[in-house]
């Protein structure tokens, strides 16, 4: 399939990019530690990882005109590693990527909001192309991982998007694409009252704790003072 390159190179290629992943699943899996330690929840729900068959990893360099080769498909495909991260609510969306964005060894390429600009297709989610280091034996080589943070209304939205857009081949009937786009509003509604419920549960369960605090503080002055 990669004729110039041979097996070896494939295969530590791809040995890199399964690392990455692995890397960045742990990374993550500890930032989601710490926030529930800290702020007694979970912003990550459920975390994605895939490698490109080398079936896409073809079809994407023959689609924007490059030759089949190791180089070039490190070079222009930028999506080999994926992860995605699906959270609650959109405020963990950015959370999460500012902490990303934080950690020492991640270098980020490019950033892509597709929250805050959705794409004409009604998808939203919000993207970053960093790199990691990966330590071989050898050497050490920053390795790609495309990230996609989401809520978990919006990975709903985009997977059956996907299947829709499988099925007509990109071209789905006038109809389907406006409800896509209708149910991708309501995804984002959905969003903020949820967010919105969220935040309101948050203050209602702070206020208790401050009532109980000063409860508990009057009692104890009490004590002392006879
Ligand atoms: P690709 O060539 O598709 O990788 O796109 P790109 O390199 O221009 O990057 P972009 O940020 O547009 O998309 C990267 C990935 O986001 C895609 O591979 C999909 O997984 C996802 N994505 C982007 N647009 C859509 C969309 O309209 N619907 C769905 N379901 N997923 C999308
Ligand atoms: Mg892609």
């Amino acid at each position: 399939m990669f004729p110039d390159d041979g097996v070896n190179s494939w295969n530590t290629v791809m040995l890199l990019y399964e690392s990455a992943i692995k890397k960045f699943r742990t990374k993550v899996e500890i930032l989601n530690d710490e926030f529930q330690q800290v702020h007694q929840y979970n912003p990550i729900e459920y975390i994605k990882t895939r490698v490109k068959t080398p079936e896409s990893i073809v079809k994407k360099l023959k689609k924007h005109g490059y030759d089949i080769s190791i180089p070039n498909m490190i070079e222009y495909c930028n999506d080999i590693a994926g992860v995605r991260i699906v959270c609650s609510f959109t405020s963990d969306i950015y959370q999460i990527a500012e902490m990303i964005g934080r950690q020492a060894d991640v270098t980020v390429i490019s950033i892509k909001d597709y929250i805050k600009n959705p794409k004409a297709s009604g998808y939203k989610s919000y993207h970053m192309l960093v790199t990691i280091p990966i330590y071989l034996s050898d050497k050490t080589v920053d390795t790609k991982v495309e990230i996609q943070i989401r809520t978990i209304g919006m990975d709903f939205w985009a997977s059956l998007e996907h299947k829709i857009y499988y099925k007509f081949e990109g071209n789905a009937p006038d109809y389907i694409s406006r409800d896509l786009r209708e149910c991708s509003e309501i995804v984002s509604m959905m969003d903020t009252k949820m967010l919105q419920l969220n935040d309101a549960i948050m203050q209602t369960k702070h206020q208790e704790e401050e009532k109980l605090k000063a409860q508990r503080r009057h009692k104890n002055n009490w004590k002392e003072n006879i």
